[in-house]
């Protein structure tokens, strides 16, 4: 039997690649835009890195990462998420110590995690994440969620909703854990074994549980919002008034907690509400983490980012039918009738891509006839024709294909020529 691809990963085809590389550009000049440097960080990490970074509750280390041993006996993780490495990174080169600051950075980089697959979800995939080090201020919060939101809408979205909460400071976090024990605690035996676990050590995960979701309990949980205490309170205000000014809109949700245990303060996630979009919906997740750089070894310095996934994206563009404007170009391709004329665009075909232009010819002896076909297919601007005849006369035929105008071109003058045509 030949071999397959894994379960969950995919293969990015040409005809494919092209829009993954559109977005990607896209993802760069927005960065760019709000001064997001670029970032590349290992595929692997220490496994502890994410024990400590994503937190041993979570069902990402519970159940999805990839781990291994190297052949020198070390631990090792295929990274399920990108903060956690970035912010490793953040406090071995000591960027905190830069002159500017917060340091602002992303990445387009591949996560693997053990998941069930099915539409949407991959066991490896990309995600585009920002990470903004080192200001508590809640419109740095403003300008990472703005940023996600702006470029689904400019890639031309627009059945997307932002929904946000506020998981408030480590005393409001407290006060809110307390309230969960108490309101699981009578009845914890009803709920997964994952559940009874996590009543303890981080009763919040309950909340995040996808068998239990619909027990009756989980409505009628105490929400954080109750429990925020006045700062966290005045931060969640702060970051709404900023959003509204910035043009924004949002749903609070007060049951969103995420599945990464690093949150504090905003949490937001951006869904599809395109008809047609699968059952996963979620396009987008994020949050403000401060505590993380310094779980990580780092100075006390606080952080909020998000991750996206690219193939989520791809999948909303085409439930909302939009149209990207790819075009895949071929400037000139190079149709030869006989033995000499064929060796002798080996030559042409060179100097047209030596000057930059994408040029290409037949390598497979075909007939003119399908020659010209292959121009066709490939969308060629130009097609130059250069028989024996006129190999004799020292001259090409350059057809433009759009107007169907037909020049003569000096052989040996064939670039400077062929430059003059574009004009
Ligand atoms: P996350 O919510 O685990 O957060 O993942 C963020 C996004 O990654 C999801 O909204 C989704 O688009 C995508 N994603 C996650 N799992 C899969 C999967 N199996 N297949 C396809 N896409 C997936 C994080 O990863 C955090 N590091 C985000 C963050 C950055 N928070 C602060 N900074």
């Amino acid at each position: 039997m030949s071999i397959q691809i894994p379960r969950g990963t995919q293969d990015i085809l040409p005809g494919q690649v092209e829009i993954w590389q559109y977005i990607e550009n896209k993802a760069r000049d927005i960065s760019r835009r709000y001064q997001y440097s670029e970032i590349r960080t290992p595929l692997f990490e220490h496994t502890e890195l994410f024990l400590r970074g994503v937190g041993d509750t979570t069902d990402i280390v519970q159940k999805e990462m990839y781990t291994f041993q190297d052949r020198g006996g070390r631990d090792l993780t295929l990274r399920p998420e990108g903060t956690a490495g970035v912010v490793r990174s953040y406090v071995e080169n000591k960027m905190f110590g830069l002159p500017n600051q917060p340091v602002k950075l992303f990445y387009i980089s591949q996560m693997f995690r053990y998941e069930r697959p099915q539409a949407g979800r991959y066991r490896q995939f990309v995600q585009f994440g920002v990470e903004a080090l080192g200001s508590s201020d809640p419109a740095m919060d403003a300008e990472v969620i703005s940023l996600a939101m702006n470029l689904y809408k400019e890639m031309g979205l627009k059945s997307i909703k932002l929904v946000i909460n506020s998981l408030g400071d480590k005393e409001s976090r407290l006060s809110h854990r307390e309230a969960l024990i108490d309101h699981f605690s009578p009845r914890i035996g009803e709920f997964c074994s994952d559940c009874q676990s996590r009543l303890e050590k981080n009763p919040m995960r309950i909340l995040d549980c996808k068998k239990d979701r619909d027990h009756e309990l989980m409505k009628t949980a105490p929400s954080i919002l109750e429990y925020l205490n006045d700062e966290s309170a005045a931060y969640f205000e702060k970051l709404k008034k900023y959003l509204t000014d910035i043009g924004v809109e949002y749903t609070v949700d007060s049951g969103l907690v995420r599945g990464l245990d690093y949150y504090n303060h905003t949490a937001f996630e951006i869904m599809s509400e395109a008809e047609g979009f699968g059952a996963i919906t979620t396009l987008c997740g994020g949050g403000r983490y401060n505590g993380l750089v310094e779980d990580l070894g780092g100075p006390e310095t606080p952080g909020i980012g998000f991750g996206m996934s690219i193939e989520r994206l791809i999948s909303a563009l085409a439930a909302e039918n939009v149209e990207l404007p790819i075009s895949r170009s071929l400037d000139c391709y190079f149709v030869a009738l006989g033995e000499e004329a064929k060796d002798y665009t080996v030559k042409l075909v060179q100097s047209l891509r030596d000057a930059g232009f994408s040029a290409d010819r037949d390598y497979q002896d075909r007939k003119v006839k399908a020659q010209f076909k292959a121009a066709d297919r490939l969308n060629s601007t130009f097609v130059a024709v250069l028989g024996d005849d006129e190999l004799k006369e020292n001259k090409i035929s350059v057809k433009n294909m759009e107007t169907g105008e037909q020049t003569a071109v000096g052989l040996d003058t064939f670039v400077q020529e062929f430059k003059r045509l574009q004009e």
